[in-house]
């Protein structure tokens, strides 16, 4: 079954744990919580004690996007903090196995992250031991921007190595979805969708989450 993960960076940051209580009555399957340091990404947003605290009011998977330099150095603490999936940008990552060892190792989900301009074949050694692909669909950094339609063929290439190996891995799509290009993307061989403005930004967050379950069947 297709996964939805609702992006926190679009909610109410003064209700955060009502807003995931609200995404997970409605059908969500995974809260994506985006980790931005000012330094890899032009942009600061929130980190480990965020995470502690919604992880007492939630019970939603934590697919947990760390944007930040030396993710190596914070593996153990977002693991302690009660994430579930972390995922690190491949161009951050100092050696990306070693650090998909020690995520796995601590019992958590390793997913590696590529930005848009990062070509898809830097993580393909890395796909016979990872659980999850993370493709960029916009520079990282912000949410609201525009999806680049590029992403999508990078996904298939994805999908495509993943499918002639035999491997086992999940392709997650992030930024710019939305219930227009939702069924496009599962289209492409995405499995995990990612969306912060298209549902925190509605008048009716419940309908919206609803219709992205429709398309990604
Ligand atoms: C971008 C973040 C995304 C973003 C998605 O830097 O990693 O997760 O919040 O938000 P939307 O769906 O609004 O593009
Ligand atoms: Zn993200």
């Amino acid at each position: 079954m297709n996964k939805l993960s609702v992006s926190i960076l679009a909610a109410d940051f003064s209700k955060l744990g009502e807003e995931l209580r609200e995404a997970e009555v409605a059908g969500a399957h995974y809260a994506h919580i985006d980790v931005m340091d000012g330094h890899f990404v032009p942009n600061i947003s929130i980190g480990i004690p965020v995470v502690e605290s919604l992880r007492r009011a939630s019970r939603l998977v934590f697919d947990v996007h760390l944007m930040i330099s030396n993710p190596e150095d914070y593996i153990e603490a977002f693991a302690k903090a009660g994430a579930d999936i972390i995922n690190f940008h491949v161009e951050a990552a100092k050696d990306p196995a070693a650090l998909i060892a020690k995520i796995k190792a601590l019992g958590k989900k390793a997913a590696i992250t590529l930005n848009p301009n990062t070509p898809v074949e830097a993580v393909f050694e890395y796909l016979h031991v990872v659980d999850m692909v993370l493709v960029m669909s916009v520079f990282p950094g912000f949410g609201g921007q525009a999806f680049i339609p590029e992403s999508l063929s990078r996904a298939q290439t994805l999908r495509n190595f993943i499918r002639d190996n035999n491997l086992n891995v999940d392709i997650e799509m992030d930024g710019g979805v939305n219930i227009e290009n939702a069924g496009q993307v599962v289209a492409a061989g995405v499995n995990v969708v990612v969306a912060g403005s298209a549902i925190f930004g509605a008048n009716d967050k419940a309908a919206a989450i609803n219709e992205f379950l429709i398309k990604m069947q």
